[in-house]
């Protein structure tokens, strides 16, 4: 049993009070229409389709990919209290996951506009090959959105984050995002160290 599984029983309760404006800042930066397709990587209990969905509507699709059943088990049942039609749980190790599986859990083909990975890339081990692999999944003009934490200095939140999060705070995770894509753009949602154990940044590229 992955970490996770375990942590999806009290996960929401922990972290969305501590990250719920930043999820709103990274879906806007998105600026997603009515109709649009979005991947959220690592999506976990899904804390972020309830920004997402009301932004796409009916006719835009979301998937979510995580590899943690207890994470998606969670993400299940806030589709099915929402009553959303229109999205897509895909329980996989994202740096496996292919054009073609999502195609084939989508139930047609698609066109991967907008990926979104909130503290994802903090977490994965592979992140760097995940990164990769999902960037060559995005669809040309699609766009790249990373928000996660970076210690630019340790603190004692910094060693409480990793340990809770199973997390590696020291990651310049964006640096890759940045050599990938075109029109990079950085910044920071959160300079409290305290609370979030480093800054927590919001990277934006979009593939050329
Ligand atoms: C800190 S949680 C973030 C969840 C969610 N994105 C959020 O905003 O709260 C990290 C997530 O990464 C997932 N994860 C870790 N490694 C993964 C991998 N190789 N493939 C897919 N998901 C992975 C974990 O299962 C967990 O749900």
């Amino acid at each position: 049993m992955k970490w996770y599984d375990i942590f999806s029983s009290f996960y929401d309760l922990a972290i969305e009070p501590v990250y719920k404006k930043a999820r709103k800042q990274g879906v806007e930066a998105l600026w997603l229409k009515e109709g649009d397709l979005v991947l959220d990587l690592a999506c976990g209990t899904g804390p972020n389709f309830k920004h997402i969905m009301p932004v796409i509507g009916e006719s835009g699709l979301l998937i979510g990919v995580d590899y943690s059943k207890g994470m998606l088990d969670k993400a299940r049942k806030k589709v099915k209290k929402n009553n959303w039609k229109n999205v897509v749980l895909i329980e996989q190790d994202a740096g496996k996951l292919t054009t073609s599986e999502i195609q084939e859990d989508c139930g047609k083909p698609i066109a991967v506009d907008n990926i979104i990975c909130v503290l994802g890339l903090s977490v994965i081990p592979e992140w760097e090959a995940v990164l990769q692999n999902m960037f060559e999944l995005l669809a040309p003009g699609g766009s790249f959105i990373i928000i996660d934490v970076y210690a630019d200095k340790r603190v004692f939140q910094t060693w409480m984050v990793e340990r809770i999060a199973r997390a590696d705070v020291s990651r310049k995770s964006w640096e890759p995002l940045e050599v990938l894509s075109k029109d990079f753009e950085l910044s920071y949602v959160s300079k409290k160290r305290w609370l979030h154990g480093g800054l927590l940044f919001l990277a934006h590229g979009k593939k050329g």
